[in-house]
């Protein structure tokens, strides 16, 4: 039986892991082929396909690479495909717009000369969508493996990716107090995680941030210029801010880089709070205040152990699934247990509990979230 692999979305930490554990799985437990399938479901879809035989060599030593040996892409949805021309270049209508086709039925088709008899998914909120489209409307045999750095996915307990990411953001704040501390500076940190506040929870709080702005939690300018005052007072004359991509003051826009990805399953791209956050503070208080955005930093480099281990995990959960015909479902983490749920369940996102043991663990240490 042939078997394939892609990764779709963003990329993050910990999915080298899951297609080594894929096709190491595959091979050894069931004599299975696995077929890797480059950038997303585009390797499908392009004429021809984009695919290769995986063999133990390919996937051997890949562990502590990060990115993804296949490529990832966050762009093309086959059902709402963006049509180009055979120079590349985007194909319009009279009014001047890209012309979009449904061209999901093809990439079923090819699946199929392919050979390919079932397909482990391993992507985001959006990529985790497109599957159970193609599952539910096409009747395709998938497996999800949930990933993303924001670690906002329903049905599961945590993604892999998360860890990584929070240590990256851990790591740059504990570099940022020295300087923060000899020029008594506010220090703002600012974090991706789109809509949820996870990483900036976690890391400010393993940074020792004073305070922390989550999308979950509402605050305001005069609150945080307030709480820096107060620091003051103490003889405290820095102040470390870490806060999400996704947090907004209240009654305030997300800010996010104005234009839209077109061809992306999720268009809006958010970033610039950090530097919203202080010119809106530089009007209210006499300390310097600098920026630090933690970007696509948060996405690279060597994968922790808890997100290889988290991700061999589920890639060879995803292969006994694919074994047990556990289609349209994914594979997840609950407590300790891996199990299966299904696959539209990670379309729910889930943001921070404000109740969570976490912030309230901040707000015992006297970490301030705006409000
Ligand atoms: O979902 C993962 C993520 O890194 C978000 O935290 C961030 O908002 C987004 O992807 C950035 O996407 P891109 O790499 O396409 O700019």
């Amino acid at each position: 039986m042939k078997i394939g692999v892609l990764t779709g979305g963003g990329d993050c930490s910990g999915l080298n892991a899951v297609i080594r554990a894929v096709t190491k799985s595959a091979m050894y437990h069931f004599g299975w082929q696995v077929v890797g399938i480059q950038d997303g479901f585009q390797g499908i879809t392009s004429q021809p396909p984009n695919v290769h035989v995986l063999d133990l060599h390919e996937v051997s030593g890949i562990l502590d690479r990060g990115g993804t040996i296949l490529g990832a892409s966050n762009r093309g949805d086959p059902f709402n495909y963006p049509m180009h021309d055979e120079d590349g270049k985007p194909l319009l209508d009279e009014e001047g717009k890209q012309i979009r086709q449904d061209i999901s039925d093809r990439l079923a088709e090819n699946m199929r000369s392919l050979g390919i008899k079932a397909l482990v998914v391993v992507g985001g909120d959006g990529t985790m969508r497109l599957a159970n489209r193609l599952h539910v409307e096409k009747g395709m045999n998938i497996v999800g493996v949930p990933k993303t750095i924001d670690n906002d996915l329903g049905g599961t307990d945590i993604t892999f990716g998360f860890n990584t990411a929070t240590q990256i953001v851990t790591d740059a704040t504990d570099r940022l107090h020295s300087t923060a501390e000899s020029h008594h500076r506010v220090m703002i940190i600012e974090t991706m995680g789109r809509y949820a506040g996870h990483i900036a929870l976690n890391a400010g709080l393993a940074g020792g941030a004073d305070i922390i702005l989550i999308p979950e939690i509402e605050w305001t300018v005069e609150k945080v210029a307030a709480v820096i005052k107060e620091r003051r007072r103490m003889g405290r004359r820095h102040t470390i801010i870490t806060v999400g991509e996704g947090a907004k003051p209240k009654g305030g826009q997300l800010v996010t880089h104005g234009k839209l990805v077109e061809d992306s399953v999720i268009a809006e791209r958010l970033g610039g709070i950090g530097h919203w956050l202080r010119e809106a503070l530089e009007d209210l208080i006499d300390l310097e205040v600098r920026v630090t955005v933690m970007g696509h930093t948060q996405r690279g480099g060597t994968p922790t152990a808890f997100d290889r281990n988290l991700g061999t995990l589920l890639g060879h959960a995803a292969v006994l699934a694919v074994h047990d015909k556990k289609f349209g479902q994914m594979v997840a983490i609950q407590g300790t247990q891996i199990v299966t749920v299904p696959l539209d369940l990670a379309s729910r996102t889930r943001p921070v509990d404000p109740d969570s043991e976490a912030v309230r663990a901040a707000r015992g240490t006297m970490v301030s979230f705006g409000d």
